[in-house]
């Protein structure tokens, strides 16, 4: 076993998992914390080198159950994240994405850990939608102006982490990836999950649902390619406060359906939070580009097929 041991909150989650077993394959061992809200034990099982520890970044005592003097980086991935159900629940994304990212906060200033975030390009809101961000793609010199109870808590979590950078010179990392996806990411209805739900629809013959017109934009990032870019982002010295992470292309949802679907039938359905919809997410990563020679590896077809066929090794299990 490796002594380079590294905290992953939420790392039996979607983006936290392949996270960790990039980290596994770079020699670390991971330290896991995560409440299994959404993670799943299962997910661990692509790991070698790693501890768990059930618990939330909200309780005192689970905290105190991580050893903080040996750990010597944090990434801290453990949040709520569904667009809509932030609407219906605003105050448990405040408590957990706001507050818990504090708490994780004032751990890594008292053990002087250097601490990596992911946020998220949904703390854009509506500066997304203007030309030059349609155009170029939105560069994290745009403005910030979240249309969601997630996009604002995640925004709020942001703005107290650069307090911690200037007020106490913590290391701070702040990650913004664009629609993330692949194997392990839920299909039950999320609506970070569009992939993947239409992925198993399609294979298993249902109807394929959109949420309005389906001419919503959006720049997919496969999660292998995402894990890679958070690893490189804690691990190059110097690097600006927050970068953006995405393909720098996008496809309407309506065309990705038709890109997924096999003999399936395609549904428009009425919208239930229009009024939080962002019509274009497009990345402009060039700052990860210079900063950590990072670029995505996966096309979207790559990942497509990648995520499908781990789809049906798993509904062959
Ligand atoms: N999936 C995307 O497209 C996307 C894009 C940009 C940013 N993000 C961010 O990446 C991170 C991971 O997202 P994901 O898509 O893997 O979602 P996920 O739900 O699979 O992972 C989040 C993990 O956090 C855990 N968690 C939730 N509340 C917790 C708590 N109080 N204490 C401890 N653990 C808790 C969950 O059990 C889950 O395992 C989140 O911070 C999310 O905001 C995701």
């Amino acid at each position: 076993m490796t002594n380079k041991k590294v905290l992953v909150t939420g790392g039996a989650g979607f983006i936290g998992s392949w996270l960790c077993k990039h980290l596994n394959d770079n020699d670390y061992h991971t330290i896991i914390l995560d409440d299994l809200s959404f993670g799943k034990k299962n997910n661990l099982n692509i790991l070698d080198d790693y501890t768990f520890i059930k618990g939330s970044i909200l309780n005192d005592n689970d905290l105190d159950k991580i050893p903080w003097n040996n750990i010597t980086q944090v990434y801290h991935l453990a949040a709520l994240g569904d667009v809509h159900d932030s609407l219906d629940n605003p105050k448990k994304y405040m408590a957990v994405n706001a507050n818990g990212t504090h708490n994780i906060l004032e751990k890594c200033r008292e053990f002087k850990i250097p601490f990596l975030m992911t946020s998220t390009c949904m703390v854009y809101g509506l500066h997304a939608q203007y030309e030059d961000a349609t155009t170029n793609g939105i560069s994290e010199a745009h403005n910030t102006l979240p249309v969601s109870p997630y996009g604002a808590s995640k925004l709020a979590a942001e703005q107290i982490a650069i307090s911690y950078h200037y007020s106490y010179q913590s290391t701070i990392k702040i990650a913004r990836p664009f629609n993330t996806y692949g194997p392990h990411q839920a299909s039950n209805n999320k609506e970070g999950g569009v992939i993947p739900i239409f992925l198993e629809k399609s294979i298993n013959g249902e109807d394929l649902k959109i949420f309005g017109d389906g001419t919503q934009n959006r720049d997919f990032l496969y999660v292998k390619d995402c894990a890679n870019f958070l690893y490189q982002y804690m691990n190059t010295k110097d690097t600006p406060l927050i970068l953006n992470a995405g393909s720098g292309k996008t496809i309407s949802i309506i065309n990705l359906a038709h890109k997924i679907k096999s003999n399936n039938q395609i549904i428009l359905q009425e919208h239930p939070h229009p009024q939080s919809e962002i019509m274009v997410l497009k990345c402009n990563s060039d700052l990860a580009k210079s900063n950590l020679n990072w670029s995505p590896q996966y096309t979207l077809d790559q990942g497509l097929l990648e995520n499908k066929q781990w789809i049906k090794e798993q509904q062959n299990d």
